[in-house]
């Protein structure tokens, strides 16, 4: 049996997978999201190591645990976590989506320089990425900076906690922008630019590699033997893409989570020379380019949730009767948005409002926004001549079918659905597989795993339609984004 550790910004999940791939059991543990300023977002390591401790104790209640062979991860990417010496937190996660480093991202953009950031890196910077983060302590709580010793990425503190390893992988360290991810070591000048040294990062893995074994006192404690491997797993882009089978040359993989991501994987290392999308290491040893919008399902989150107040999302979507004829538009920017924007400023807004607009107009207009700025990214892809005709899809928003059509139509792709929609799971499960030797390698894991169960096919009537209106949203940022640091 492996285990899958997908720790995600509203809950960690972890899944049972059987050698053969077939899903034992799911478990899922949530923990509280901070927000103490407009545009901070943190969380506590210790509530995930508690989530994962609680999930584990669950997930392994009926298996046979002696069985249990190995372990891995997809985590959140980019958060930048800080231990002193003595192994204790610093300061809350600064997570992917916050965007207190406008400052810091703009010397690094401006005064070290786009090209120089990208020959050192291969990325600009981002106000999510990790190197603006640990300038921002730096500047702005100078003590803390100084008890640094250790500096992790999320799913890096859960290895750590399990197995005393102090380790990263390629995929994950590929979004510090203090690595250099064609050569898959770390970055001298980026480490020095960020005021770091080497024995402060972590030795770095392919993300199928094993670290180190379960920590005695917790295999006793759980009951599983001291031999369980601990992989090192993958940013939870690319382990949602080993988990679609997003794997090899050229595949396509788009996730509906808090975040929203088009993931196209390569054999070969390449960069977009405009730096709208990330070029990272996959973790199937090639590599990958990716955009990343902060806000997808969230978006549909915080209308239900906070908004119109159901929990019955697919009761409020079984209104929603006219596809590609919607009036109003959502700009889905609840976080500011990355790619292809880069414009932490940005802000939700909502437009084209009537006397008869209705709250299914409004419910299509939220599915519709998250998926044309998706399709912002897919543009980005296509126009550096990468042929996209279908791609997978997984998250909590690849639950509905209403908003897997939509995809479908607005990027004129077929949209693949497989088994089990545990992207980032699944593929850490499929990495800690491959890591105990059950799979030659990722490739031929996820190739062999990975089912297709449906697809979705753009029908020409609705693409027409929705063309047209991708065409209107595309002109009401540029319209509207002056505003936004009038009123942030
Ligand atoms: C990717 C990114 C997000 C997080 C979400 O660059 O920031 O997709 O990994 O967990």
């Amino acid at each position: 049996l492996y285990i899958g550790i997908d720790l995600g910004t509203s809950a960690v999940k972890l899944l049972l997978m059987q050698a053969d791939g077939k899903i034992e059991k799911v478990v899922s543990k949530e923990y509280p999201l901070y927000f103490p300023y407009p545009g901070w977002s943190e969380q506590k390591p210790e509530d995930w190591w508690n989530a994962v401790v609680s999930g584990l104790e669950e997930l392994l209640s009926e298996c046979d645990k002696t069985q249990v062979a190995g372990m891995s991860f997809g985590g959140q990417m980019h958060g930048l976590v800080i231990l002193d010496e003595k192994d204790e937190v610093i300061r809350p996660a600064i997570l992917w989506n916050d965007s207190r480093t406008t400052k810091e991202c703009n010397y690094l953009n401006e005064v070290i320089g786009k090209e120089t950031l990208s020959h050192y890196t291969a990325n600009i910077s981002f106000t999510g990425f990790t190197a603006p983060k640990i300038l921002w302590v730096k500047a702005n709580e100078p003590d803390n900076f100084e008890r640094i010793k250790k500096i992790m990425l999320p799913k890096d503190y859960i290895a750590y906690k399990l197995s005393g390893t102090f380790c990263t992988d390629v995929s994950d360290a590929s979004g510090m922008l203090i690595f250099d991810v064609k050569n898959k070591c770390w970055s001298k000048e980026m480490l020095e630019i960020c005021g770091i040294t080497e024995d402060q990062v972590a030795k770095i893995y392919e993300s199928y590699e094993v670290v180190g074994t379960l920590k005695k006192d917790l295999a006793k404690k759980w009951g599983l033997s001291e031999q369980v491997k601990i992989i090192a797993g993958a940013g939870d882009n690319a382990a949602a893409a080993v988990g679609t089978g997003t794997v090899g040359e050229g595949r396509c993989n788009i996730s509906l989570g808090t975040s929203g991501t088009i993931f196209i994987s390569s054999e070969q290392f390449g960069v977009d020379k405009n730096n709208a999308l990330h070029a990272f290491a996959h973790a199937d040893g090639n590599y990958h380019l990716m955009g990343c919008m902060l806000s997808a399902a969230s978006c549909n989150k915080w209308w239900m949730d906070t908004i119109i107040n159901t929990k019955d999302y697919a009761g409020e979507q079984a209104d929603i009767k006219k596809l590609g004829e919607n009036k109003i538009y959502f700009l889905p920017y609840l976080m500011g948005e990355r790619s292809p924007l880069n414009d932490p400023l940005a802000r939700g807004t909502f437009i084209g409002l009537t006397m008869d607009t209705s709250r299914a107009d409004m419910t299509q207009a939220v599915l519709e926004g998250v998926a044309f700025a998706i399709r912002d990214s897919f543009e980005v892809a296509k126009d550096l001549g990468i042929p996209i005709e279908r791609s997978k899809i997984c998250g909590g928003g690849a639950k509905s079918p209403l908003w897997k059509k939509m995809i479908a139509n607005i990027l004129n792709i077929k949209i693949d659905v497989i088994e089990s929609e545990e992207g980032p799971g699944y593929g850490g499960a499929i990495l800690a597989a491959v890591g105990c030797g059950e799979y030659a390698s990722v490739e031929e894991a996820a190739t062999k795993l990975v089912k297709v169960v449906e697809t979705v096919e753009p029908t020409p009537e609705l693409v027409t339609k929705y063309e047209e209106s991708y065409q209107k949203f595309k002109k009401i940022y540029p319209a509207v984004k002056e505003l936004f640091p009038l009123i942030v």
